[in-house]
């Protein structure tokens, strides 16, 4: 089969400025995008910035011969959001890939988070995920063409100590992917996200160097740019780290139908394991799905 290529095409990839958006930005272009990296150059918290970092990966961009501009908007910032997106346009004149990477950590236990600090994690992963999925959705409809790669992590999915925010957050991304992947259909737009596992400075002083040294950012950029491919999926979760490849599916049980009279919290306590009972289990692809088994179950199918 042919080489994955991105001739003629232009990327967004935000927070790419380091750790694993950079390596994204610099594989696409590699592959012939055209791309913005976006990065606001701020410390792991979210604090700070200047767009230095975002322009020394343009310039690596440039000196392997391909066509990069920098922003260093904040991905949660209206303005920003709108002149990295306006900017391409002018440039280039059409967005083809978003990857959707910028992110911080205000880790604490829930028992000592501050509610700021929750609402600041989610307004970074969250709402900068979305604003700049907003401000290409209708470029992206008319061309009728679309790839946008979000970023999750098993934080969200699973849980980690001392990350409710940016578990919230990371889930929450997956409740707008699952949406906009149904909305993005007809218009050729597909919606796929990334779970990484890579060492970069979130992780760095969460393992051994040893340990470190195996899971290259690098590593992930694979996956991503072919889920930013045109033989993408569309709404697969595609964990990546350390050179191993896997989905994540949610899944539902087939479950039991109890009738509606004499229902009863007892019933529910005594039919747990049919309830959860894992045989004829399947994921979904809309919520809808799970209506029809509701309705078929009751007509006693
Ligand atoms: P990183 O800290 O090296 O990169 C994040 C980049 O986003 C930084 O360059 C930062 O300046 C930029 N950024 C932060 N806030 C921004 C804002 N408001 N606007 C624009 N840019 C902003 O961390 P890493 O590890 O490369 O993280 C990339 C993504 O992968 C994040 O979404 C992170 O949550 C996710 N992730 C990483 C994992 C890992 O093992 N490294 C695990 C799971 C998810």
């Amino acid at each position: 089969m042919a080489d994955i290529r991105f001739d003629g095409k232009v990327a967004i990839v935000t927070g790419a400025g380091g750790g694993l958006g950079k390596q994204h930005a610099l594989e696409l272009a590699r592959r012939g995008a055209k791309v913005v990296v976006n990065d606001l150059g701020g410390a792991m918290d979210g604090s700070g910035g200047h767009s230095d970092a975002a322009k020394a990966v343009v310039e690596e961009i440039k000196a392997m011969g391909g066509e990069a501009i920098a922003n260093g908007s904040s991905v949660t910032d209206d303005a920003g959001v709108a002149r990295m997106v306006q900017d391409a346009m002018d440039q280039w004149g059409r967005i083809d890939v978003l990857i959707a990477n910028a992110g911080i950590l205000r880790d604490k236990s829930f028992s000592k988070m501050e509610i700021a600090d929750f609402e600041l994690v989610l307004n970074v992963h969250l709402m900068g995920t979305v604003k700049p999925a907003k401000a290409v959705w209708e470029i992206m409809r008319e061309q009728n063409y679309g790839r946008i790669v979000v970023t999750t992590s098993s934080s969200g999915m699973y849980g980690n100590f001392g990350q409710s925010n940016y578990g919230a957050a990371k889930m929450g991304i997956l409740g707008f992917m699952q949406t906009i992947k149904l909305e993005g259909q007809k218009n050729n737009i597909h919606i796929n996200a990334i779970s990484p596992v890579a060492a970069t400075r979130m992780t760095e002083n969460l393992m051994p160097p040893a340990m470190l040294e195996k899971l290259k950012p690098e590593y992930v950029t694979p996956g991503v740019v072919y889920l930013a491919s045109e033989e993408a999926p569309t709404g697969a979760i595609l964990t990546a780290g350390a050179g191993v490849f896997a989905m994540t599916r949610l899944y539902e049980t087939e479950g039991v139908y109890l009738g509606e009279g004499g229902l009863s919290v007892e019933e529910v306590r005594d039919n747990w394991a049919k309830i959860s009972d894992e045989a004829g289990q399947k994921p979904y692809f809309a919520g809808s799905e799970q209506g029809q088994k509701f309705f078929r179950k009751m007509m006693g199918g």
